[in-house]
C-alpha cells in the first residue's frame, strides 16, 4: 500500500514537473526582472544619499558637513555675523555687508586680545572659536533678528541656529541686562554648522 502510493506520487510529480518547466522559467525571468529593478532603485537611492554631489549641482544643500573643507566643497558660505557655515539659501549676503559696515570688526584667538586673527583667516571658517568684543555680540544679536525677519520675507529659509527660540531669548537677555559699553573681549564665539530648512523654527 505505501509502495503504490509512493509510485503514484512520483508519477504525478514527474508529470507536474514536465508541465511546469516552461512556466517555471518564465517565473524565474519575472522574478529576476523584479529583483533587478529593486536592486537598481536601491543602488540609485544609496548613490543619491551617500555620494555627495559637487557644488552647483541640482541637489539642494541643507547642511554643510562638519569641516571647512567639506562646507566649501558643498558650496556653503562662512557667515561672520553668526560664525556659522551656511548653505547658500540661508546665507544673507546683503545683511553681511551691513554688519561689516557697522565697524571694522576684530577677532582674537586669546581672551587678552594679544593674538589677532585676520579677516581672511576668519572667513576660511577653520577656527572652532574666537574672542570678539561686546559690541560684536550686540551687533550679532540684532543682525540675527533682522536676518530672521528678512528670511521670512525673502525665501523663507531659516537656519537652525537663528530658528532656535532659545537663541532669541539669549539675545534678549544679553541686550537687556548689559547696558554699559564694555571694552573687553567678553564674548567667545563658537563655530556652528546649522541646518537650513524652509520655515522651520525650534522651541
Ligand atoms: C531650549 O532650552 C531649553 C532649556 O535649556 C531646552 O530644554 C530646549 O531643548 C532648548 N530648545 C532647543 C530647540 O534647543
Amino acid at each position: 500500500m505505501p509502495a503504490t502510493y509512493k509510485a503514484l506520487e512520483n508519477q504525478d510529480g514527474d508529470e507536474e514537473l514536465l508541465h511546469q518547466r516552461p512556466k517555471h522559467n518564465r517565473y524565474s525571468l519575472v522574478i529576476f526582472a523584479i529583483g533587478f529593478l529593486i536592486s537598481s532603485i536601491a543602488i540609485s537611492l544609496l548613490v543619491l544619499i551617500f555620494v555627495p554631489s559637487p557644488a552647483g549641482s541640482l541637489s539642494i544643500v541643507t547642511h554643510c558637513g562638519d569641516s571647512a573643507h567639506e562646507a566649501t566643497r558643498r558650496g556653503c558660505h562662512f557667515d561672520i555675523m553668526s560664525f556659522s557655515w551656511l548653505p547658500p539659501r540661508c546665507f544673507d549676503e546683503e545683511l553681511t555687508h551691513s554688519f561689516d559696515a557697522i565697524q571694522p570688526w576684530e577677532w582674537f584667538s586669546d581672551l587678552e586680545g594679544t593674538q589677532p586673527v585676520s579677516r581672511e583667516e576668519v572667513l576660511r571658517g577653520e577656527a572652532d572659536a574666537l574672542f570678539v568684543s561686546f559690541e560684536y555680540h550686540r551687533a550679532h544679536c540684532t543682525s540675527m533678528w533682522k536676518k530672521l525677519h528678512r528670511a521670512i520675507g525673502n525665501n523663507g529659509y531659516i537656519d537652525s541656529y537663528i530658528g532656535n527660540y532659545n537663541h532669541t531669548v539669549h539675545c534678549e537677555k544679553m541686550l537687556l541686562t548689559t547696558s554699559e559699553q564694555k571694552a573687553t573681549l567678553d564674548t567667545r564665539i563658537f563655530r556652528k554648522f546649522p541646518t537650513c530648512n524652509e520655515k522651520t523654527v525650534y522651541f
